[in-house]
């Protein structure tokens, strides 16, 4: 069973261990996410140039929205700002910022009517973010930039939390994906041929858990988590902000989520950084994730590239 806890006073420690067990957490808005919200509005109005970010669709040709979607998206990832705003979100929230390391954020796009599903808007298939090498004790954050209606967002299918599903994560190589799909995500406009972990079973997407929060309302879920975008028919793009934590003692003490069927290889352990001075985690603790050596050249440094390599591991 999986539960929804709004506007919780558990502590980060007690948050995080429901979190492992399944349970979604959502926040109201606070300071520091409309804080985030209102930043990333005007990154995001800016890239549009005078249209509406929400219609904008349908005044561009495909392939120029995903030109427009390539400079922007990077602009954001990269803002050193984003960083300061994501630690001021994370103490709000009750995390202890010496001890809780996040990654990138990603800015994602969900367009209406399958108008841009794949590469830089990919449309997400139920997946969880354990198959693309997130270790167990991942937890992501997520939040709408716009208001958001329960036709356009995230869909969480939380009764395959703790059982397996049949799935191809073992063909997935998170150091290999970083090295041949780097940056590329903005070159599958009309498909998306690269080759991703996905279910090998039917899914019953029904029942489903949708969560529709206002701008700012923030929703946090484990890793492992199987989640999925709602395909988007509202006439409306869907602007949302994620990004990733884990806490040190977690990773010290391998805690987390059960890993019920992921075989993929590699981690994405290095990618994090503490929220206080932006280090990453000792090496030694990063090897004991790893299954395969990770090649130099195939190694993230932090917002690099994050289009291409880093696009589908985050969430829907
Ligand atoms: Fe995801």
């Amino acid at each position: 069973m999986s539960t929804v806890l709004v506007e919780s006073t558990l502590s980060d420690d007690e948050r995080r261990a429901r979190l492992f067990a399944g349970d979604i957490f959502v926040y109201a808005p606070k300071p520091s996410t409309l804080a985030f919200v209102e930043f990333t509005r005007e990154l995001v109005r800016d890239g549009f140039r005078g249209l509406d970010p929400e219609t904008a669709q349908y005044d561009l040709q495909v392939e120029d929205y995903a030109a427009l979607l390539a400079e922007l998206k990077p602009r954001f990832i990269h803002h050193p700002r984003c960083k300061e705003l994501i630690r001021d979100l994370l103490v709000e929230h009750g995390a202890d910022p010496e001890r809780t390391y996040f990654d990138v954020p990603r800015l994602r796009t969900s367009t209406s009517d399958d108008y841009l599903t794949s590469g830089i808007a990919y449309a997400f298939h139920p997946h969880r973010d354990t198959w693309y090498s997130a270790p167990f004790c991942q937890l992501n954050w997520w939040m709408p930039v716009f208001d958001i209606v329960p036709e356009n967002g995230l869909a969480f299918h939380p009764k395959y939390f703790d059982g397996p599903v049949r799935n191809n994560s073992d063909t997935y190589n998170y150091y290999e994906w970083n090295a041949t799909n780097r940056g590329s995500a903005a070159k599958h406009v009309r498909s998306d041929t690269r080759v991703q972990p996905k279910p090998q079973e039917e899914i019953e997407l029904f029942p489903q858990t949708r969560i529709a929060a206002p701008p700012g309302g923030m929703m946090i879920f484990s890793a492992q988590q199987l989640h999925s975008s709602v395909p988007n028919s509202t006439g409306r793009t869907r602007f949302s902000i994620d990004f990733r934590t884990v806490h040190h003692d977690d990773v010290v003490s391998h805690r987390g989520a059960p890993n019920v069927d992921s075989e993929c290889a590699g981690t994405t352990m290095r990618d994090y950084l503490r929220a206080t001075d932006l280090t990453t985690l000792p090496e030694e603790l990063c090897l004991e994730y790893d299954d395969v050596p990770p090649k130099a050249d195939a190694l993230l440094v932090f917002g690099e590239a994050a289009l291409g390599a880093r696009a589908p591991l985050g969430t829907a």
